[in-house]
């Protein structure tokens, strides 16, 4: 079976590929030609991952997935969310991102957070969710160089070092993202 991954990403396919049974082929944007901006104007992931899956489905009529992935902080009532990417702005800063959400917890106890991630899959015309959460707290400042993002800044509970300080296999045992995938591997491989 075919299935289109929502990105132009080939690396995030080709891992999905890698812990999918044989019959089922994996398609980025780029192998099915699709150039288009997919609109991502939803207030909330949910909301975000389900507009990249329909679009896929509505203008190429094929079965497909997308994700979107936000860090929720508690004590900024759940920002940046869905706006993670962008939140300093839209030149997408992962620096800017983190100085701008270290500021706003300077004098802040409550550095609790999670990371979510939600997937969109659309399988001959029926909707399914899958979500990943990583619990944690914000550091006070960066620490570690591997990872992307606000992984120098979230460290994940139970634990001492932030995500930038993990290898990515480390990282990837526990990832919000990992969860998520993990739940619709799982789910494809009974359909
Ligand atoms: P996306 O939905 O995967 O594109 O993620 C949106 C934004 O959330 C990214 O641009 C990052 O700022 C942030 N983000 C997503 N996943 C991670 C992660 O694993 N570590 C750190 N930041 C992340």
């Amino acid at each position: 079976m075919k299935l289109v991954f929502a990105t132009h990403n080939s690396n995030k396919a080709k891992e999905i590929q890698s812990l999918l049974p044989d019959d089922f082929q994996i398609l980025t944007l780029t192998d099915i030609n699709c150039l288009d901006e997919i609109p991502e104007t939803a207030e909330t992931l949910e909301g975000n991952s389900l507009l990249k899956a329909q679009f896929i489905n509505d203008h190429f009529n094929l079965n497909c997935f997308a994700d979107d992935t936000g860090l929720e902080i508690d004590a900024l009532n759940g920002r940046p969310g869905v706006y993670s990417a962008r939140y300093a702005g839209e030149e997408k800063s992962a620096e800017a991102n983190m100085n701008l959400v270290l500021s706003e917890l300077q004098n802040e106890s409550n550095r609790k957070a999670q990371f979510r991630t939600v997937i969109t899959l659309i399988l001959n015309d029926k909707t399914y969710i899958f979500e990943g959460i990583v619990k944690g707290k914000m550091s006070t400042e960066k620490r570690g160089t591997e990872g992307f993002g606000y992984d120098p800044i979230f460290i994940p509970e139970g634990q001492e070092k932030t995500f930038a300080e993990m290898t990515l296999a480390e990282k990837n045992q526990q990832s919000h993202r990992a969860r998520a995938f993990e739940k619709m591997i799982e789910f494809l491989k009974k359909v």
